[in-house]
């Protein structure tokens, strides 16, 4: 087909966008064109359209109004590390830690891979912003996908439709090109989850602010407003531009006398961001509210403080472990209007995951579509399944969430998983200290990416899938955010670790609410109160320094939970060194002083 120019007039005056739409008609060849208006109307005739495909299925209105199901093809569940590019104009820009490929051969191949990929679809154009509408600190972008499933997840995922064309009017916006890479040629039937068996490719040109996704629907390969553009676009938009784009949830925390501070943590996927985020605290008086349970944007504001804003609209949570005990507020936010994907379906047709109750239902319809009970050898649900929801529907959702100045931030705090080694919390001695503690990350993989799950990896501030750049220049980057003329108050840095292990591989820290303990000290750290003892690594808790009333954990546990090993900190920093090497020259000298500093502090307590 050839879409009239009339048409895309009507509905925008951006003639980059209009051409952009063209180019895209005439390279992919879909059978219609649909310019999306955001409205409900649009989201439920997609719905309805996907009920009548088989894509999706209504779940009970009377259990969970509103509300979808549907499973992916089980070999499309993940984040595609190895198929995810930063195609930058030079490869030492790319850096050691992404994939990289010459523009112009990436180019070649995708005008290749998407010429007639949409025959016998809908291609549909999508406006979102990033952000707030309107917001100075906001950024829009356009995406074109002839998926109807990532049309309705962006819907909630982002602000999206009609609105954003009047805000956008004729600037600058971000492309992102999506194509599950399933032409309907012939007459082809379509399937429940059509996506490319082989050819995957994640692709961002970081110079020219653009994104090409192609073969897979699933989560942060498929809704490109939020890796790709939130995370790796905007790192790069970050560092030209002053400020940073991070994986981090933002929440704040109230103290029973009413003192209200922000934090903002980065841990890698799957590792407890939406969880602390939604925190329901164990210590009375205190309060937690969300601001954002996965990205934050963080400028300096005029006051000097570090401001965040949470770009996206919605949270796309992992359900497995998800509950009324670990995650109430989660499980309210998601009690309607929400879309499920690869759980498991209830016989009084609402969902079920591992971990939603202590005692599984006697019978399910599984994530893979097969027959399930308790005695099932396979998973009930995917150990990577999500919910998508508005995140205005979190019962603790905090009312200035939608500020665009953001809110003011006083702790930071860097975390993964990590049987052993690392202490529950500690502290950073100063803002290069905590740049060092955020390179440092290290954490086991988990089911948010395709791969080896439980393998202890670096992940550097939580970014190591997400940045945009050379790592090297990134770690550069926060140390001078650190001495910028506009930073007159940096927040504190942390380090936690939810996950430390015994020796029989139980976790020896209760997690979830209890973790309002940590959380506490923090806070009262950041007022200059709260006891803390000098180690070599950092500042740890006092014994009695962490609040722990009406826990049930013994001395030797909290003893064994804060315990600081030097043998054990030295191999680290051996490890550390050596991975350090991975960045050359470009790894800056205040890292390499951090590390030397560690390793003399060890060497002389
Ligand atoms: P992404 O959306 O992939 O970025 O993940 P996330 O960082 O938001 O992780 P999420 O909060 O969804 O947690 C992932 C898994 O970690 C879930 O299975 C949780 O049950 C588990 N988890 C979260 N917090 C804790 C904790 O404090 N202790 C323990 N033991 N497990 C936790
Ligand atoms: C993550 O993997 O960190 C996620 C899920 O938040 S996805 O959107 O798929 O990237
Ligand atoms: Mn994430």
């Amino acid at each position: 087909m050839t879409l009239k120019t009339d048409t895309l007039e009507q509905w925008t005056t951006n003639q980059t966008l209009i051409q952009w739409i063209q180019e895209a008609v005439q390279l992919c060849q879909p059978d219609h064109v649909h310019l999306c208006d955001g409205s409900e109307e649009e989201y439920e005739i997609l719905c309805q359209e996907m009920i009548v495909e088989g894509k999706w299925q209504r779940l009970n209105p009377e259990r969970r109004p509103g509300s979808y199901v549907c499973s992916s093809d089980p070999a499309d569940v993940a984040r595609v590390e190895e198929r995810t590019f930063i195609c930058s104009e030079k490869k030492e820009d790319a850096g050691p830690t992404n994939h990289w490929k010459d523009p112009k051969e990436m180019h070649g191949i995708l005008q290749n891979l998407f010429k007639g990929c949409m025959i016998g679809r809908t291609m549909y154009v999508i406006p979102f912003s990033m952000g707030p509408l309107g917001s100075n600190i906001a950024h829009i972008g356009v995406q074109i996908t002839d998926s109807q499933y990532v049309v309705c997840n962006m819907r909630i995922m982002t602000r999206m439709g009609k609105k954003v064309l009047d805000v956008l009017r004729n600037d600058h916006f971000v492309p992102c090109m999506h194509s599950v890479g399933y032409p309907l040629t012939d007459g082809k039937k379509d399937i429940p989850w059509p996506c490319h068996p082989t050819e995957k490719y994640i692709v961002q040109f970081p110079e020219k602010r653009s994104i090409w996704s192609y073969g897979s629907g699933y989560g942060g390969n498929a809704l490109l407003g939020k890796k790709c553009f939130a995370l790796r676009i905007a790192s790069v938009m970050a560092r030209d531009e002053g400020w940073l784009a991070e994986h981090m949830l933002i929440m704040s925390l109230t103290n029973p006398q009413g003192e209200k501070k922000y934090i903002a943590a980065a841990f890698p996927s799957a590792c407890g961001k939406t969880n602390l985020a939604m925190l329901t605290p164990t210590l009375p008086g205190w309060k937690v509210e969300t601001v954002g349970d996965d990205i934050a944007w963080m400028k300096f504001g005029e006051d000097g403080q570090l401001y965040a804003i949470n770009p996206e609209a919605g949270f796309f949570g992992v359900a497995p472990g998800t509950s009324m005990q670990s995650n109430p507020n989660a499980m309210k936010t998601i009690s309607r209007n929400a879309i499920f994907t690869n759980v498991a379906r209830t016989d009084d047709g609402d969902v079920w995951w591992e971990g939603m109750t202590k005692n599984p239902p006697a019978h399910l319809i599984n994530w893979l579509n097969h027959e399930w009970t308790p005695n099932s050898k396979e998973k009930a649900a995917h150990p990577n399944a999500r919910f998508t929801v508005p995140a205005s529907q979190c019962p603790i959702i905090d009312p200035t969430w939608e500020d665009p100045k953001g809110v003011p931030i006083s702790a930071i705090l860097f975390g993964g998983r990590r049987s052993s080694v690392v202490p529950l919390v500690y502290e950073s001695f100063d803002w290069r200290h905590g740049t060092f503690l955020g390179a440092s990350v290290s954490s086991q993989t988990t089911a948010a990416a395709a791969g080896e799950v439980g393998k202890l990896r670096h992940d550097p501030f939580a970014m190591l899938p997400f940045c945009g750049y050379h790592m090297g220049d990134y770690f550069g980057h926060w140390l001078n955010m650190g001495h910028s003329k506009k930073a007159k108050k940096l927040p504190k840095i942390y380090y936690v670790n939810w996950f430390r292990q015994n020796a029989n591989g139980e976790w020896l820290w209760p997690g979830f609410g209890e973790n309002s303990r940590v959380l506490k000290w923090i806070f009262e750290r950041t007022s200059g109160k709260g006891k803390g003892v000098d180690t070599p690594i950092g500042v740890t808790p006092t014994p009695d320094g962490l609040d722990l009333t009406g826990l049930n954990i013994s001395d030797e546990t909290i003893k064994a939970l804060l315990h600081v090993n030097k043998d054990e900190w030295k191999k680290e920093v051996t490890e550390l060194a050596d991975y350090f090497k991975l960045f050359g020259d470009r790894l800056p000298k205040g890292i390499h002083d951090e590390l030397h500093a560690l390793e003399q502090r060890l060497n002389s307590a």
